[in-house]
């Protein structure tokens, strides 16, 4: 049935276009089945969803800080002073039809589309998915994911109201924090004195048109690489290096898509109907002076947020003539280097592993311990950089000190990636070797059996072939060897490398060989 319905598809359009071959050809495309292929696709809906709420917003949105009186019919808001940009965004919640409805969908969508990627990103790196050939695609993945924080602070800035201002007054202290040239800076971006008149009128440029054709440009640009590269799949029976076992793209796997595209904008819509977010008449237009506890942005931005707070306060040199803040610039520099760090690890784990090999079917990640633990230890470390962000909250809501808070995540900034690579590699082993015992001895069955010798065992039940193919098939490594160059030497970079791969493979569980595996079977009898 598929193949006639991709047949009389392509030939439809082949006799109107010419491009019935590569109908056919994508047509026959066969996509594998998992749950957790379905985040990069929930970050694809999610886009459009919010091109489409995004472009309503536009038809009634004014990007201008010209002062004026809200004179709409919210009774609260009546006569206060505020910028064409909120009254606006009032006009949009209060008078417009719709208007509400669609802002709700355009922040709620947007909270989806980070969360989304942010997960997609989490089971691609997991799951090795990152590995040779797709290790650029990873790097084009990661460029989305800074467009798309971009998008989302952007976006947060437009109505200008308190929190918009007070994201942007964190942004105007790191750009003036910059030495020598910051104060300069900062009056080139917003036009003059913050926040001057223009800054939401440039913002809006770029969160309507540059960083949207980005995100367009480089999303195509991603998904050419998944079709090129084709998908990878969970190791199975039949499942290997050269094929794709699943369905194909036409009708199976396009219906499919299709109708989970309507499920998640569906899903979306309902949120946004039922809970409101970013309720900017309770919050009153931008005034620098109400800064309250619980002031946050988007969560997606809590981390930067945080690092901030984590910094000790007052830490400052002057040197010649000028002021070097270094409670802004070691934050800086810490995130930074980690966005830097995950944006290049496919390279990273390459160089250290040596591993020149294909990879096109995933590990589970109990047999990458090191790099699941590396993964924990990322998490954490980007989990408590976040709760930075809610230290005012913590220290309210349960009654502590400001500065304990803030002194007890110090602590959990340094050792709590310490701990959970080390939980997370020990876990990985154990389930390793549980999993290499099962595949040479079966399930433990429950049932105990008398010998005829008095002797009591319980009995084993063997796997089945699928079962034991999850368990066993995976790649096996080795760390890199040092071998002395002609002169008999060995140099640093070398030994550095070597110490990094030994370090890598520590602990290594080696994966049971089939003899091994008959024997373990053999022995069962
Ligand atoms: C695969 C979309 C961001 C790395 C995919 C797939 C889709 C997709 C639909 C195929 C299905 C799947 O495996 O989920 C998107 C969109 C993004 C985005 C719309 C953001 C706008 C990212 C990020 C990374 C990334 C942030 C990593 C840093 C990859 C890789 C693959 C992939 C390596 C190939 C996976 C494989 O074949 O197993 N992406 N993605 N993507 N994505 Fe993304
Ligand atoms: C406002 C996010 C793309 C048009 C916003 C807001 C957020 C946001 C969080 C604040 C909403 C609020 O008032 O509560 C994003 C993200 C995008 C994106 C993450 C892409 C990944 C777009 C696009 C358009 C657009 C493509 C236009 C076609 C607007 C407009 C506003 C806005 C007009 C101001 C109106 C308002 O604040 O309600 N965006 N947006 N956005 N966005 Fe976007």
């Amino acid at each position: 049935g598929s193949s006639r319905f991709t047949a009389a598809a392509a030939n439809y359009l082949d006799e109107r276009t010419k491009i019935g071959v590569a109908v056919k050809e994508f047509g026959r495309k066969v996509f594998p089945d998992h749950w957790s292929f379905l985040l990069g696709e929930v970050a694809l809906y999610s886009f459009v969803v919010i091109l489409l709420s995004g472009t309503f917003l536009t038809l009634f949105f004014q990007a201008s800080m010209v002062e004026t009186h809200y004179t709409g019919p919210y009774v609260p808001m009546k006569g206060v002073e505020m910028s064409v940009a909120m009254a606006s965004t009032l006009d949009i919640s209060f008078s417009v039809r719709g208007g509400l409805l669609m802002r709700h969908v355009h922040h709620w969508a947007a909270l989806l589309f980070v969360a989304s990627i942010g997960l997609h990103m989490l089971r691609i790196f997991f799951t090795g998915a990152f590995r040779k050939p797709r290790e650029l695609n990873w790097v084009i993945g990661f460029v989305l994911f800074i467009l798309a924080m971009a998008e989302g602070f952007t976006g947060y800035s437009l109505p200008d109201d308190v929190l918009s201002g007070n994201g942007l007054r964190i942004i105007d202290g790191i750009i003036k924090a910059i030495p020598v040239i910051g104060t300069y800076l900062s009056f080139f971006f917003f036009g003059g004195e913050f926040p001057g008149t223009a800054i939401v009128g440039r913002l809006y440029m770029l969160h309507i048109m540059v960083l949207p054709a980005l995100v367009i440009l480089f999303i195509a640009l991603h998904l050419a690489f998944v079709v090129i590269h084709k998908h990878t799949q969970y190791p199975g029976p039949g499942k290997t290096q050269q094929n794709v076992v699943g369905f194909p793209v036409l009708p199976v796997y396009a219906a499919k898509a299709g109708g989970f595209f309507f499920i998640v904008f569906g899903v979306i819509v309902l949120i946004a109907s039922f809970v409101g977010i970013n309720p900017i008449w309770n919050y009153g237009p931008y005034d620098p002076s109400p800064v309250s506890a619980g002031t946050q942005p988007d969560w997606y931005i809590g981390f930067a947020d945080g690092m901030l707070r984590l910094i000790p306060p007052g830490l400052e040199t002057e040197w010649f003539g000028y002021t070097w803040s270094w409670n802004m610039l070691i934050p800086l520099g810490i995130i930074g280097i980690f966005i830097v760090l995950v944006m290049i690890y496919p390279f990273i784990e390459a160089w250290v592993t040596g591993d020149k090999r294909e990879h096109h079917i995933l590990d589970r990640p109990r047999n990458a311990p090191t790099r699941t633990a590396i993964g924990a230890a990322g998490v954490t470390f980007y989990a408590v950089m976040w709760a930075g962000a809610s230290s005012d909250l913590m220290a309210t809501h349960f009654q502590l000190s400001m500065e304990g808070v803030i002194h007890g995540l110090q602590a959990l900034l340094i050792l709590g990636p310490i701990f959970a690579y080390q939980v997370t590699k020990r876990i990985c082993l154990a389930l390793q070797k549980k999993d290499r015992s099962i595949a040479l001895h079966g399930y433990e069955s429950g049932r105990i059996v008398r010998m005829p010798g008095g002797e009591f065992i319980e009995v084993h039940k063997p796997l089945d072939e699928y079962e034991s193919w999850q368990l066993v098939s995976y790649h096996d490594y080795a760390p890199l060897m040092l071998r002395p160059n002609d002169d008999g030497r060995i140099p640093f970079g070398k030994r550095l490398r070597a110490g990094f791969s030994r370090w890598f493979f520590e602990d290594r569980i080696v994966p049971p060989t089939q003899g091994e595996i008959e024997q373990g079977r053999h022995e069962g009898h």
